[in-house]
């Protein structure tokens, strides 16, 4: 827990100064200086003091018993020097006081920082390209995204979730000619997206050519095509109105997914809105004198930051996806006055990110470096790349019920007369999916192994939601407890679950600092794990006397709110029973 961590640093920044006055050594330097050893034989906390032999000059060993000599916390039941290191053990009774009244306290705020208060942070994530499948590709940005609005809104911050659809572009122009002349009103009100994705890829094969199929090329419907997209422009109302529909008609497909996962935005300003607002950003390109002519085209020059150049302008004058992005962060700046602007897109996207945010910076913009582009690696199944081309995509809608199917097919094995048994699977089904493709960090390349992800055994979602489900059957089978009064430790099992439970705060932290919702899946698994092992070595419920008892069911209450709390962080439902 940072306060006990705060106040063995303030402790040692002490005893340093006693030590040497002239070492400018602060509470929060030590603060930053200690680790938590990867195995708790060393200590519970430890300072690694070679840390501090510059500063001193003083050899580590020598350090580290000069601190052992006079160091004393409440908190702390044995400290000793080892190898130049100073080792700390925590005091379990002292830890469980401190613990669960704080959990007690803050519940469903256990463990937040503030450090948002008073600022705005937009995230730009999902953003899936209309009247295209929503496949398993998108799920990156779409739970990552969602995972550190959640964490910025539990630090404090105000956050706006924009979903910035890709909902303008030459693809509309063939979608509106495929319609015109193969497709029927009613044929897509019934079939949706897959409707409209089957149009798409007829006008492609017709335009192209397909010769597996035996159709000939035939380029005029792209002519075709082009000059739809400009009546589109121009704004007829006949192609807006059907553009709209289009829209509509993908999104209300989107809407099912994002709600099976819990997700809601707060913008769904896409491409389409900022046509207006490129004109102003390219003038003003232009009259900086930053736009240059290349065969025809417009680009901001990139070679002094060893980056290719910022397309703006094709060679016809038609504005491209950076263009667009610009006009957008200037936006929403304006409109949302952001403290940090958050774009979440597979790392295939990293250059086009890190030139526009040069460009932003060359226009002279001061808000530059207020924009953070978190990437992620790419998705397989069970070994197969994804390619859209070859028409391998898994659309996440046929893997999450994939997904609940399986599960509803265990837990008529396990338990099938739970009430509500197809909520239940639903949670756990797309929770699987999220829980497994969370425990990575983001940034690796995953295989997707389905049998894995589904497995209620080892480090997957279902077995940390039936944790939480366990949790859950030991409160409901004490209705008495009412809190603990007097907390007694008494096995080590116990002491390891509140160390686990007391570095929530600190996980969360870093899960901000470096936008990375693994961090709070392993973290997740760390407190199942201690919990069961708690479970099964500790008997809660049948203890030897009623403060035994009342400590392992506030232990369990604590545990409780703390996966809550975490599983709330990553888009994970919290499953009462399974
Ligand atoms: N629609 C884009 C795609 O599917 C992602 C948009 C990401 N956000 C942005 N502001 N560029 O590739």
């Amino acid at each position: 827990m940072l306060e006990i961590k705060k106040e063995i640093a303030q402790n040692i920044a002490e005893i340093i100064k006693n030590i040497n006055a002239q070492a400018e050594l602060g509470e929060q330097d030590i603060l930053d200086m200690l680790e938590y050893p990867p195995d708790e034989k060393m200590g519970d906390l430890a300072l690694p003091c070679f840390k501090l032999s510059r500063t001193l000059r003083m050899a580590p060993p020598k350090i580290a018993e000069a601190i052992a000599e006079s160091f004393s916390a409440c908190s702390v039941k044995r400290a000793e020097a080892v190898n130049g290191y100073f080792n700390i053990y925590f005091d379990g009774e002292y830890l469980a006081k401190k613990v669960v009244a704080k959990v007690r306290e803050k519940g469903d705020k256990y463990g937040a920082p503030d450090i948002g208060e008073g600022k705005t942070v937009v995230l730009d994530y999902s953003s899936p390209n209309v009247a295209k499948p929503f496949h398993i590709g998108h799920l990156g940005t779409t739970v990552i995204g969602h995972s550190l609005k959640k964490l910025h809104e539990f630090a404090g911050y105000k956050c706006v979730g924009i979903n910035y659809l890709g909902d303008w572009g030459t693809q509309f122009g063939k979608l509106i000619v495929a319609y015109k002349k193969w497709g029927n009103r009613e044929e897509i009100e019934n079939g949706g997206v897959d409707a409209l994705v089957a149009l798409y890829v007829k006008i492609n094969n017709a335009i192209s050519g397909n010769e597996e199929l035996g159709i000939p090329a035939d380029p005029t419907l792209a002519d075709e095509s082009r000059a739809e997209f400009r009546k589109l422009e121009e704004g007829d109302e006949q192609n807006i109105s059907l553009w709209r529909w289009f829209v509509d008609i993908s999104l209300a497909e989107y809407q099912k997914t994002y709600k099976q996962l819990g997700i809601e935005f707060d913008s769904y300003k896409g491409e389409s809105f900022y046509t207006d607002k490129m004109p102003a950003q390219v003038q003003k390109l232009r009259d900086m004198g930053l736009l240059k002519i290349d065969d025809g085209a417009s680009i901001v020059d990139l070679e002094a930051y060893g980056m290719t150049p910022c397309l703006i302008l094709k060679r016809d004058g038609s504005t491209l996806y950076p263009t667009r992005d610009i006009a957008a962060a200037v936006y929403r700046k304006q409109e949302y006055d952001f403290d940090k602007m958050i774009y979440v897109t597979s790392a295939g996207q990293s250059l086009h990110f890190a030139q526009w945010f040069k460009v932003v910076e060359l226009m002279g913009y001061d808000w530059y470096d207020k924009l953070v582009h978190v990437p992620y690696g790419t998705v397989s199944i069970n070994g197969a790349k994804l390619a859209t081309r070859t028409g391998n995509v898994i659309l996440l809608r046929d893997l999450f019920a994939e997904s609940i199917s399986k599960v509803e097919s265990i837990m008529k094995e396990k338990n099938p007369d739970i009430e509500n048994g197809d909520k239940i699977a639903e949670a756990v089904g797309v929770g699987a999916i999220v829980f497994y493709y969370l425990s990575n960090n983001r940034i690796r390349d995953i295989n997707f192994m389905m049998e894995d992800a589904l497995s209620f055994e080892g480090n997957t979602g279902p077995y940390v939601q039936y944790t939480y489900a366990r949790t859950c059957s030991v409160l409901a089978k004490s209705p008495e407890y009412k809190g603990a009064e007097t907390l007694v430790v008494t096995a080590d099992e116990e002491t390891s679950l509140l160390k686990a439970l007391s570095r929530f705060e600190e996980v969360v932290r870093e899960a901000i600092a470096v936008y990375e919702p693994s961090v709070i899946t392993r973290y997740i698994l760390d407190v199942a794990g201690a919990y069961n092992r708690f479970y099964h070595n500790c008997s809660i419920l049948g203890a030897d006397n009623e403060d035994v008892k009342n400590t392992r069911l506030a232990l369990t209450e604590a545990t409780k709110t703390v996966l809550g709390n975490a599983f709330g962080l990553i888009c994970l439902a919290k499953t009462e029973k399974i």
